[in-house]
């Protein structure tokens, strides 16, 4: 499906960390599906070779926990296509390392770009969703919202923050009709993961966690972000959605 009969036809959004990963798979089918998207990233990531020829994509190279980088985005999606009606805080980063050996600088820089990116985007947001009416804002949460897991306490950390931070701005927003929610995927091949899946006992682990026997993929992420961000989701916020095989729920 794509342009005028998608499903998101009409729809200008705003997708960061598109450049690879989950983000990318998301952009890309929002773009399928007819809608108008933001697509942002850090320089140099290939955003622009990927999505920069396209009249329905609008390129923005910045780093989400830069100062002025809320309004840079916002303004490319009002000030390109007119409008916003979709927020997709994609873009995190992740470390592996032991708690009792990560730097302060480790951990705030963890969550500038998981948490404190996302309440400064979604908060200059705002204004551009209420003049649509309404909106959806999905926020990239993770499996390790709801645990802990070996090396990863400032990653968890971020991620219970983000799911936070959702359920806190459903609740503040709804009244404008705009939607908030997070998505909680679990063990996905991506270039964050990938470093990790290289250690087989890793992978196994992850492969046997999840009762339907495998690792998700972008895709696996991208359908669910595309239906929060249609009509057909009208009534669903502040929900934190598992898309995990059942790994988060198999001890
Ligand atoms: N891969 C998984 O297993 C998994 C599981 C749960 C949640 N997530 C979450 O999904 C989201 C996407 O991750 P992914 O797996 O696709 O990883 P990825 O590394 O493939 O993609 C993340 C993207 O974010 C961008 N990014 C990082 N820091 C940035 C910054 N400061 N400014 C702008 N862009 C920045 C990166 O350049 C990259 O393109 C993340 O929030 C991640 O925490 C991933």
């Amino acid at each position: 499906m794509s342009g005028q009969g998608g499903k998101l036809a009409g729809k200008v959004a705003i997708v960061t960390g598109a450049a690879s990963g989950i983000g990318e798979a998301i952009a890309a089918l929002y773009l399928e599906e007819g809608a108008r998207v933001v697509v942002s990233d850090l320089p140099g990531g290939g955003l622009a070779e990927r999505f920069g020829s396209r009249a329905d994509a609008r390129v923005v190279e910045i780093d989400v926990t830069a100062d002025e980088a809320p309004a840079r985005l916002v303004q490319a999606a009002v000030g390109e296509f007119g409008g916003l009606d979709v927020l997709v805080n994609n873009a995190g980063i992740a470390m592996g390392k032991a708690f009792e050996e990560t730097t302060d600088a480790e951990f705030d820089r963890i969550m500038g770009v998981n948490v404190r990116a996302v309440f400064r985007l979604s908060r200059e947001a705002v204004p551009a969703l209420k003049a649509r009416g309404g909106g959806s804002i999905v926020n990239l949460a993770s499996i390790m919202s709801g645990t802990g897991g070996p090396m990863l306490s400032a990653y968890a950390t971020s991620k219970h923050a983000v799911l936070g931070l959702s359920r806190g701005m459903a609740v503040d927003l709804g009244k404008y009709g705009i939607r908030v929610n997070a998505l909680q995927p679990g063990s996905i091949w991506t270039g964050m993961s990938r470093p990790f899946m290289n250690d087989p006992a890793f992978r196994e682990y992850w492969e046997k966690k999840a009762p339907l026997g495998r690792i998700g993929d972008p895709e696996d992420v991208a359908v669910v972000a595309l239906f929060l961000a249609t009509d057909a989701a009208r009534f669903v916020s502040g929900a934190g959605i598992a898309i995990d095989g059942a790994a988060g729920v198999n001890f």
